[in-house]
C-alpha cells in the first residue's frame, strides 16, 4: 500500500510536470481509474474517451485502454502526443479486421455506406464513411436508414446484428467478435436471472444475439453504468467486463452486481470477463511511458486524415 501511495504520488507529479492528461476506459484497473479522476483526467467509454482529450488544453493525451483509443486520440489531435503504457494492447475486433481484406471487402459492395465500429485500425476508419461506438451505433445507422442508404458494418458481427434488428437497416456485416463478449453464455444467465428474478439485466452489445435478447437495458458501457444508477431495482446482473464494477459501484453503492456467467457459473476469475488486453495497463507503465516518453501513438499523417473525416462525423452526429 505505501508502494501504491508514492506510486500514486508520482504519477500525478509526472503528469503536471509533462503536460499531460489521463484518460482511461472503465474496463482498465481500479487504481487507473482512480488516478484519471483525481487528476481531472476522465473515466469513460470511448466516444466520451475521444471527444475529451480533443477539448482538454493538455499537450499530450495519455490513454490507458487499447491501441484503437490512442489512435483515435491521435487522429484527433494529430499536433498533440498521444502516449500509452502499452502498445501491446490489442482488440480482438480490430484484429479481426485487416484493412487489406476489408478495403477488398467494401469494393463489393460500392453503393453502400461503410460504417465501422471505433474499435478498428486507423487504415480502416480512413476507408470508412463513418465510424461509431456503441453509444450511438444505432442512432447513426437509424439516420442513414432513413436516408435509404444501405449499409457495410464491421467488425463486430453481434452489434451489427443488434442494430440490423433494431433500425430494420439493410446491412451486410462483416463476422468479427469480442474474444470477452463471446464468451457470455445465454443459458447460464438464464438460470441466474430466475434465481434473481428482481434483477435487471444490463448487456453491452458485443455479446451473443441470445444473451442481448434477455436484457433490460443494451448499452455502451456509460450506458450501463448510468442504468444502474437510475434504475429502481437493487440489484443487476451485468454482462461486460468486470473492470466496469468499480464505476458501478460508485454510481450505487447500496445497489448489488453480479457478474453474468462465461461458460461457468461461479467460476473465479480464471474464467471472469475482463479484457486481457485492457489489463495490460497499470500504474507502472504507465509511470515509465510518462517518464520516458516512450510508447507514443502514430499515426500516418494522410491516414489521419482520411479517418478523422469519419471520426469527426461521429462527434458532430453525437453533439
Ligand atoms: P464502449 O464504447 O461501450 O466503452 O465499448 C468499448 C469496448 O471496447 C467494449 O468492449
Ligand atoms: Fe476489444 Fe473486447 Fe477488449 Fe473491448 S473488451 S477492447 S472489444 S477485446
Amino acid at each position: 500500500e505505501a508502494e501504491r501511495q508514492a506510486l500514486f504520488a508520482r504519477l500525478k507529479r509526472l503528469l503536471k510536470e509533462k503536460d499531460a492528461v489521463l484518460v482511461a476506459h472503465y474496463y482498465t484497473d481500479d487504481d487507473l481509474q482512480q488516478l484519471a479522476d483525481e487528476t481531472g483526467g476522465c473515466v469513460s467509454d470511448s466516444l466520451e474517451m475521444a471527444r475529451f482529450g480533443h477539448d482538454h488544453p493538455a499537450g499530450t493525451i495519455v490513454v490507458a485502454g487499447v491501441r484503437f483509443m490512442g489512435e483515435t486520440a491521435k487522429i484527433l489531435n494529430p499536433e498533440k502526443r498521444v502516449l500509452m503504457p502499452t502498445l501491446q494492447a490489442e482488440c480482438s475486433l480490430d484484429l479481426s479486421c485487416p484493412a487489406d481484406r476489408f478495403s477488398a471487402f467494401c469494393d463489393q459492395y460500392p453503393d453502400r455506406t461503410v460504417v465501422v465500429y471505433a474499435n478498428t485500425s486507423a487504415e480502416v476508419k480512413a476507408r470508412a464513411d463513418w465510424v461509431v461506438t456503441s453509444s450511438i451505433a444505432t442512432k447513426v445507422v437509424q439516420h442513414l436508414h432513413e436516408k435509404g442508404e444501405k449499409i457495410i458494418w464491421a467488425p463486430d458481427r453481434y452489434l451489427g446484428d443488434y442494430v440490423q434488428k433494431v433500425t430494420g437497416a439493410d446491412m451486410v456485416l462483416w463476422q468479427g467478435a469480442c474474444i470477452v463478449h463471446d464468451e457470455f453464455k445465454a443459458a447460464e444467465l438464464r438460470k441466474l436471472h430466475e434465481k434473481h428474478p428482481g434483477a435487471a439485466v444490463l448487456v453491452h452489445p458485443e455479446s451473443p444475439a441470445d444473451v442481448i435478447e434477455q436484457a433490460d437495458v443494451v448499452g455502451s458501457t456509460t450506458q450501463l453504468i448510468n442504468a444502474v444508477h437510475n434504475l429502481p431495482n437493487e440489484t443487476f446482473i451485468v454482462a461486460t467486463d468486470r473492470g466496469i464494477f468499480y464505476k458501478m459501484h460508485e454510481a450505487a453503492p447500496d445497489k448489488k452486481l453480479i457478474e453474468a456467467p462465461t461458460g461457468g457459473i461461479g467460476a473465479s476469475c480464471g474464467s471472469c470477463a475482463h479484457c486481457p488486453w485492457m489489463a495490460m495497463n497499470g500504474l507502472q507503465n504507465l509511470a515509465d511511458s510518462l517518464e520516458q516518453g516512450t510508447n507514443e501513438i502514430h499515426v500516418d499523417p494522410e491516414i489521419g486524415r482520411q479517418a478523422r473525416v469519419s471520426v469527426q462525423r461521429m462527434i458532430d452526429f453525437a453533439a
